[in-house]
């Protein structure tokens, strides 16, 4: 293996939940290739991760991604330097997959093997969007100020973590979570709720600029819950709490107050007759009183992680912050994060719309300074579908 190292070259496997992804990063900072396979058609009949389903899936789609994957690289394995694969949190049956073709391959090209927590993976989404404009403007390296607060916010996910650098390798220290639903999962169910299509983030993405966000007032009360026990063992006190499962709620009971059951019925049966139908189909299907509702939910979340997120970064003492996991793609919070980052002086980094939901460019980009660390993979690597990131806060 050691005629070809040096090159700096990882192929990243990607399979913790619905899509099937692989790309070849060069040295953390420069994405070669970028393959993804969605999985949206197969779970947007049951409106969200049909998990057997997923395995099914991607146990279809690994081979001809990760084929594609080094193809459009226009690189062999011998070529690598290593094989990185996500190892949780995730989907059980998805992770074995993703990790037992990852094995086999590190095996028969004699690479060696990283495992990457995927939650990891999305902060170096941010990491390697960074280093990739510097590269295309040809800038000085400027490295973003540190300690750096991640948000990563997807459908599995509300996580906060502080991130350091140690040496070329990261530390993480988890700050803040969701205490119930994760905020892309509110977006998915209370889409659901409405009768718009799946995932429901874009959709009602798309929709709430049609609405008037102040005309439903939802609140968000400080959220009371029992400490957790890992919070309760690290004594963490500085830890954010998020919920997002009382919005759902709320959100119900706004349908059955109003009587909008009938309207949402007509609209899903609407939607299943048109052929893959997109949100500009949902919204000649809304009434204005759905679309003040949709975009008052969407303000209401948006708020709610930045008020949050912006005190976390303020009582931490973060100098910049980053925003990864699917939510990211958010044009809504894009826009109040961006006013809030420059009225507060902090630093505020997103990847692009593509690196912000589930890739394997983010998964080859985190195992680069585990390359450099000489951290492999050991031979009885697994699925681990709980892992967790980092230390509680202390
Ligand atoms: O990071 P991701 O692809 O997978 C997980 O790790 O969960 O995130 C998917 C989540 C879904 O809940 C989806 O509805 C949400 O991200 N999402 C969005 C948007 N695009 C995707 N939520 C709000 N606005 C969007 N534009
Ligand atoms: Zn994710």
């Amino acid at each position: 293996m050691n005629e070809t190292a040096n090159r700096g070259l990882i192929l990243g496997i990607e399979s913790s939940c619905d899509e099937t992804a692989a790309a070849v990063v060069r040295n953390g900072t420069e994405t070669i290739s970028n393959i993804i396979a969605s999985q949206v058609p197969t779970h947007a009949p049951y409106g969200g991760v049909v998990p057997e389903l997923a395995s099914r899936e991607h146990l279809r789609n690994i081979v001809p991604v990760v084929r594609s994957a080094m193809e459009a690289a226009g690189v062999t394995y011998r070529d690598l330097d290593a094989i990185a694969v996500t190892e949780g949190p995730g989907l059980a049956g998805g992770l074995l997959v993703g990790i037992s073709y990852a094995k086999a391959l590190a095996a028969a090209a004699n690479k060696p093997l990283i495992a990457v927590n995927h939650l990891e993976g999305h902060i170096h989404a941010v990491l390697l969007e960074q280093a990739q404009l510097k590269l295309e403007s040809g800038m000085e390296d400027e490295p973003l100020p540190l300690p750096a607060l991640a948000l990563v916010v997807s459908g599995g996910h509300t996580h906060l973590y502080l991130a350091r650098q140690r040496g070329n390798g990261w530390s993480y220290r988890n700050v803040g979570r969701t205490v119930d639903d994760a905020a892309g999962e509110a977006f998915d169910k209370v889409a659901k709720l409405l009768g718009l299509g799946y995932p429901g983030g874009p959709w009602i993405d798309a929709l709430a600029s049609h609405g008037n966000p102040d005309a439903v007032p939802f609140s968000f009360s400080q959220v009371k819950s029992k400490p957790h026990r890992r919070d309760e063992a690290g004594g963490n006190k500085l830890a954010t709490l998020f919920s997002f499962s009382g919005i759902k709620t709320a959100v119900l009971r706004y349908v059955q107050i109003h009587n909008m059951h009938e309207s949402i019925e007509l609209r899903r049966k609407a939607l299943t007759q048109i052929a893959d139908p997109k949100p500009a189909d949902a919204l000649a299907l809304c009434d204005r009183q759905t679309l003040d509702l949709i975009a008052s939910f969407q303000r209401a979340v948006i708020d709610d992680l930045r008020r949050k997120t912006f005190r976390a970064a303020g009582a931490l003492g973060a100098a910049s912050l980053l925003v990864s996991g699917g939510v990211a793609a958010n044009r809504e919070l894009r826009v109040r994060f961006t006013a809030e980052a420059i009225e507060q002086g902090v630093v505020l980094a997103f990847p692009s719309l593509a690196l912000s939901t589930d890739n394997a460019a983010m998964i080859a980009a985190a195992a680069w300074p585990k390359l450099q660390a000489g951290e492999f993979a050991p031979a009885s690597l697994s699925a681990e579908p709980s892992l967790a990131l980092g230390k509680a806060a202390s």
